[in-house]
């Protein structure tokens, strides 16, 4: 069990911001991961469906026999996260937690931004952990639906995503906030740009981090460490494997040589 991989998945190439990260601190854990190349975007979604393909690719991670679950995708934590809970008997870890503790532990002026998916913006909820932490925090939210595009088409720093990036965060400026949560997969990749908008001046919170570091306190409590010397990570799509490639290349430090095809529907 010990050595089993950890299951990680996201709508699609995103959640490889989270891998990356699971990847720096905890070396040893081997990785299986799925993206849903054939059904992303989540994020304009209903819950319902997000909550039914959630529960199809946790059957395939089991099938693979993970030892825990990491939904990398935010608008999956959003919507499906305590189904997936009371589906299985193993631990997982959602991203929007530990990215509402991040920003908690961060601002000092107890004003919050997040920005995110319509779908994730929609269900509330990093407002309402973050109200849970603490109460006196404000939470003022904005959906970013262009960004996915954007950085999928590798326009990373482009003055059109700086452009967007102005007209998404005006409002959230003006309320006087002091952290950003960047509470979608990809947004990590356009920092430098979002930083850049918001000023020095507005901390930015990438859950991926957090979420490493609640993934590791939840391995050592369960004595489910990895003993393996070096990982073994194996990927995962229900569509084109090139475009998963292509995108990968950009996030991970690494190649990825082998991609395999998966039919998500059968596990419905
Ligand atoms: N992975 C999604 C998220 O973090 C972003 C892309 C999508 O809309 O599926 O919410």
């Amino acid at each position: 069990m010990n050595n089993a991989p950890i299951g990680i998945f996201d709508s699609g190439v995103g959640g490889l911001t989270v891998a990356r990260e699971i990847m720096r601190q905890l070396p040893n854990e081997s990785i299986v991961y799925f993206g849903d190349m054939a059904r992303v975007p989540y994020g304009s979604k209903s819950k319902e469906t997000v909550i039914s393909f959630s529960e199809q690719i946790v059957r395939f991670l089991q099938e693979k026999e993970v030892k825990a679950i990491v939904v990398a995708c935010n608008t999956a934590s959003a919507f499906a996260l305590p189904d997936i809970v009371s589906d299985v008997t193993i631990p997982v870890v959602g991203v929007i937690e530990p990215g509402a503790k991040a920003a908690d532990a961060i601002t000092k002026n107890k004003k919050v931004g997040v920005i995110a998916t319509e779908g994730t913006v929609r269900s509330g909820m990093y407002a309402k952990v973050i109200k849970a932490i603490n109460p006196e925090i404000q939470v003022f939210q904005k959906a970013c639906p262009l960004f996915v595009p954007l950085v999928e088409e590798g326009l990373l720093y482009d003055s059109i995503t700086i452009e967007v990036a102005d007209r998404y965060l005006h409002d959230l400026l003006s309320y006087g906030i002091d952290t950003l949560v960047l509470g979608c997969t990809h947004y990590p990749l356009i920092r430098r740009t979002i930083q850049k908008v918001a000023g020095e001046n507005v901390s930015l919170v990438s859950p991926a981090y957090e979420t490493a570091k609640e993934l590791e306190k939840i391995i050592n409590e369960n004595n489910i460490n990895s003993s393996l010397e070096s990982a073994v990570h194996r990927f995962y799509v229900s569509d084109s494997a090139d475009r998963f490639k292509k995108l990968a290349s950009s996030i991970l430090p690494c190649d990825i040589e082998e991609v395999g095809h998966v039919n998500i529907e059968q596990y419905g």
